[in-house]
């Protein structure tokens, strides 16, 4: 750490474990994804019961439903890609598109890179190194930005999703996965003891305490559903909808860019 660093929270095995409410939240979330990077798709895959293997087509089948009529999108940005499992299902469904998968985490960006040389359609993605707070591109630069499982970890978001805005053309689309409340009641009490409690001592047995004790904290600091909705029209989109898989585990909010884009907040 360089000197007169603030050092950011661990846990006691000496993992990061991101304190929303700490100064150095970015930069600990970082060194987070930075340390699970190697093996965070085999424990997507557990911790989600392989229903992650659902959860993203069905997401791209809903945005599809969504966008009924519109030319499919040429230009697209998947944000906080992780190892750019849904940038590579972006390029096998829209063989013409041109796809930039871009992450803030250097170790997440190499293991995406890995994968995609080994497959066909990721040879299309180009990678870019850049936070979702300020995008290293131009206004109106792409007409589809996506986003799944990132929206959690942001510092601010509202002003994440101006900037997103801020990068898509007018009517663009702008598709967010992320895990949400169950609908009913009962499925939340069985949810929350799996994913409070189960889900933390796995990872602890099996990885690492801090980023699955941050897990289910990150959820619980999202905004419910409609104001999240809500939040993504206040940032200049006219059109929000909400569709949930899995009894509301999670749910895509999926929206279309108004003609301008709104002051940011
Ligand atoms: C839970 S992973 C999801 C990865 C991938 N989208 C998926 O579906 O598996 C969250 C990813 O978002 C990235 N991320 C978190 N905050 C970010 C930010 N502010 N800017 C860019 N990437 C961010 C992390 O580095 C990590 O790779």
């Amino acid at each position: 750490m360089a000197a007169g660093a603030v050092p950011g929270r661990t846990a006691p095995d000496g993992s990061p474990y991101p304190d929303r409410a700490g100064p150095t939240f970015e930069r600990d979330v970082r060194r987070m994804f930075g340390h699970i990077a190697e093996r965070y798709d085999w424990f997507d895959h557990v911790a989600s019961v392989g229903n992650d293997f659902l959860w993203r087509p069905r997401a791209l089948g809903q945005l599809d439903r969504f966008r009924r009529g519109a030319p499919p999108p040429a230009r697209i940005l998947d944000l906080g890609c992780g190892t750019g499992d849904l940038a590579r299902q972006l390029a096998r469904r829209y063989p013409a598109a041109s796809i930039v998968a871009a992450d803030f985490t250097a170790p997440m960006l190499k293991n995406a890179l890995a994968r995609n040389r080994r497959a066909p359609e990721g040879r299309r993605i180009g990678l870019a190194r850049a936070t979702a707070m300020r995008l290293p591109f131009a206004d109106g630069s792409f007409d589809l930005v996506t986003n799944a499982f990132v929206a959690r970890n942001l510092r601010d978001l509202p002003a994440a999703f101006h900037e997103v805005r801020r990068v898509l053309r007018p009517g663009g689309g702008f598709l967010t996965l992320e895990i949400t409340e169950p609908l009913s009641p009962a499925f939340a009490a069985l949810f929350h003891a799996y994913f409070d409690r189960v889900v933390p001592a796995l990872g602890a047995a099996v990885a690492s305490a801090g980023p699955y004790r941050y897990l289910p904290e990150s959820l619980r600091s999202l905004p419910p559903r409609a104001a999240l909705a809500a939040m993504i029209g206040a940032a200049g989109f006219p059109r929000v909808v909400t569709r949930t898989q899995s009894m509301g585990i999670v749910t895509t909010f999926l929206a279309e860019a108004g003609a301008t884009p709104a002051r940011s907040a």
